[in-house]
């Protein structure tokens, strides 16, 4: 496994590679787990060459105290990483990524106002602006994202289309732990009890998901998640919203023939979770 962490050596070598490999690309702030792995098994199968980057970028993070608290393992990401058979992981450094490069303005055509953005201000402005300088360096053919984001990934493609791209932005199922609870970095912050009541976030997204039906109005299972969710002890919710997956325009009703992805976010104590399913009618 090489390991990359000088800017001018990453240049050259993913240029020089993409000639006579198709090249996959994983993206990543480290604090490796399986959801992460999910998405290098995926570039292993699909191309010739697979990079992941660790890099926790600052410009996402809204809250500074969770920028200074994000984990960070390098040592087990590397393990994990050789183990699976990645074949190049490149980690830069602030400077690297942001010296002489302003950041990248696209027209978000209001994808990040909702949501996550509504929550994050400034947060999918800073990952748009570190995933392009990241593209720009690796220059991917296919680069893979997880659905546990989901509107991070309708704005990476959106960016990509928009910038003229020729990267495929590929989209990868979510993992999740044993009790449902989708895998996450910041679930290392839960305690023992903290990490049972958080797998309720699935369970009752399910039993939504399960119940809802043609004709129905969206809030009607809105009010009915967060209701039981509040139920239970520690957890928070924040939002559950339907969402068209392309445009994230809210959904009042449930038409037929229609995917619908519901979109959650919960605080459990001090963690704020996110998830989804899509929905097909
Ligand atoms: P990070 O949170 O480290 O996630 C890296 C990738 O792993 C993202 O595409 C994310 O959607 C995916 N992922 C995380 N948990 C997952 C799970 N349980 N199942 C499937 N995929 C999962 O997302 C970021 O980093 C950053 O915003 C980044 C794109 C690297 C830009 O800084």
């Amino acid at each position: 496994m090489k390991i990359i962490n000088n800017l001018s050596e990453a240049f050259e070598f993913f240029e020089a590679i993409r000639l006579n490999k198709v090249v996959g690309f994983v993206p990543t702030m480290g604090a490796l787990h399986q959801g992460h792995i999910s998405l290098v098994e995926q570039s292993l199968k699909e191309t010739d060459l697979t990079v992941v980057s660790i890099f926790v970028n600052p410009r996402q993070f809204n809250d500074k105290s969770d920028f200074e608290n994000y984990p960070n393992n390098q040592q087990m990401d590397m393990d994990m990483l050789e183990k699976v058979g990645c074949d190049v992981i490149f980690i830069p450094d602030n400077k690297q990524i942001y010296d002489n490069y302003a950041g990248y303005l696209m027209n978000f055509e209001g994808l990040d106002s909702k949501y996550e953005g509504e929550f994050r201000p400034g947060h999918f402005q800073g990952v748009v602006d570190v995933v392009f300088r990241l593209f720009d360096i690796v220059k991917p053919h296919k680069a893979f994202f997880g659905q546990k984001d989901f509107q991070q990934l309708a704005i990476i493609k959106k960016m990509t289309a928009q910038a003229g791209l020729e990267i495929e932005i590929l989209s990868c199922p979510i993992v999740r732990e044993k009790s449902g609870l989708a895998m996450s970095s910041r679930n290392e912050r839960l305690t023992q009890t903290q990490r049972v009541n958080a797998a309720s976030i699935y369970a009752e997204m399910k039993i939504v998901a399960n119940s809802i039906n043609i004709g129905d109005k969206t809030k009607q299972w809105s009010n009915h998640f967060v209701k039981n969710i509040e139920k239970v002890e520690d957890l928070k919710a924040e939002y559950c919203i339907f969402c068209n997956p392309n445009t994230l325009e809210e959904l009042d009703e449930v038409l037929q023939n229609s995917v619908v992805v519901m979109c959650v976010a919960v605080w459990c104590g001090k963690v704020r979770l996110i998830d989804n399913i899509i929905l097909e009618f």
